[in-house]
């Protein structure tokens, strides 16, 4: 859409909760990979200007990616706000705005992703996330607004109090960020939390502190964004795939 434009895509865990050897991008969707689906989706919007972060299985997880785009090497997996530090050095230089996608959310819809971009440019924000709403929001890092509708951050399932986990409304895991706002705020992100890890998620804590302008986009298709952690998420996206595919939506 624009060359100022550059995709991270993080892929580097291995998805303990996969129970299984294999980095959990590597695992298929209908006969393919979910790192594909994540890939052909970030081309279609930055073309070659893709970063993808990869760790486990570093090398079949960029075979799999594909030529053209660029590579970043997290070596040890100490969260996604450090994936995300680790992929800067190779966005390039004109970028202006960075959209930060998961390899374990595959089918996200390029639309969405497009009306998402449009919007964040028409508001002049640092920061939007896209979230949806879930009947069962449980796992999900849930969206945080204040008596206004403002949002304030995202809390983490293992963080979140009683009343924070009644929150439907959840953290997609997909973002645009304006670029210079993403770097100043993830040298700010500690990992000061309860699963130890440097959360990407803060950085919407730390730009509402910064008075930066933070907003949502809210996509009413949910399905699009479930992220898959476990072999059930993954039969569950499988069969909304074939769905999608059936009814040619
Ligand atoms: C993440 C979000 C959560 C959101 C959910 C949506 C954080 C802290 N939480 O949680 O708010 O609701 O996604 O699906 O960001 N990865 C790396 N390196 C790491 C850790 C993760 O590259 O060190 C990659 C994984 O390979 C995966 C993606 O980042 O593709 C997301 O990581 P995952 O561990 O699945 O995060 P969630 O717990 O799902
Ligand atoms: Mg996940």
């Amino acid at each position: 859409m624009s060359e100022k434009l550059c995709v991270i895509i993080l892929a580097a865990g291995l998805g303990t909760r996969m129970k299984s050897d294999r980095a959990k991008v590597l695992h298929e969707l209908n006969g393919k990979s979910m790192i594909e689906y994540v890939v052909e989706t970030a081309r279609t919007v930055a073309g070659d200007n893709v970063v993808v972060v990869v760790g486990h299985q570093a090398e079949e997880v960029k075979n799999a990616s594909g030529s053209g785009i660029r590579f970043a090497l997290q070596e040890e997996q100490n969260g996604t706000g450090h994936a995300a530090m680790c992929a800067v050095p190779q966005v390039s230089d004109g970028t202006e705005t960075i959209i930060i996608l998961c390899g374990d959310v595959p089918l996200l819809r390029v639309e969405t992703l497009k009306k998402m971009y449009e919007k964040h440019l028409e508001e002049k924000r640092d920061a939007t996330v896209l979230a949806v709403e879930f009947e069962d929001s449980t796992g999900y890092g849930r969206i945080i607004k204040d008596e206004k509708g403002n949002l304030v951050g995202i809390v983490e399932e293992a963080d979140a109090s009683l009343e924070q986990k009644r929150i439907k409304t959840v953290n997609s895991g997909i973002y645009c960020v304006y670029k210079s706002f993403l770097i100043d705020a993830l040298e700010k992100v500690d990992s000061d939390n309860a699963q130890n890890e440097y959360y990407l998620t803060d950085i919407i804590g730390i730009g509402h502190a910064q008075k930066k302008s933070m907003g949502v986009f809210e996509s009413d298709d949910a399905d699009q964004v479930v992220g898959i952690n476990s072999k059930k998420d993954l039969d569950e996206a499988e069969n909304l795939l074939i769905g999608r595919i059936k009814n040619k939506s």
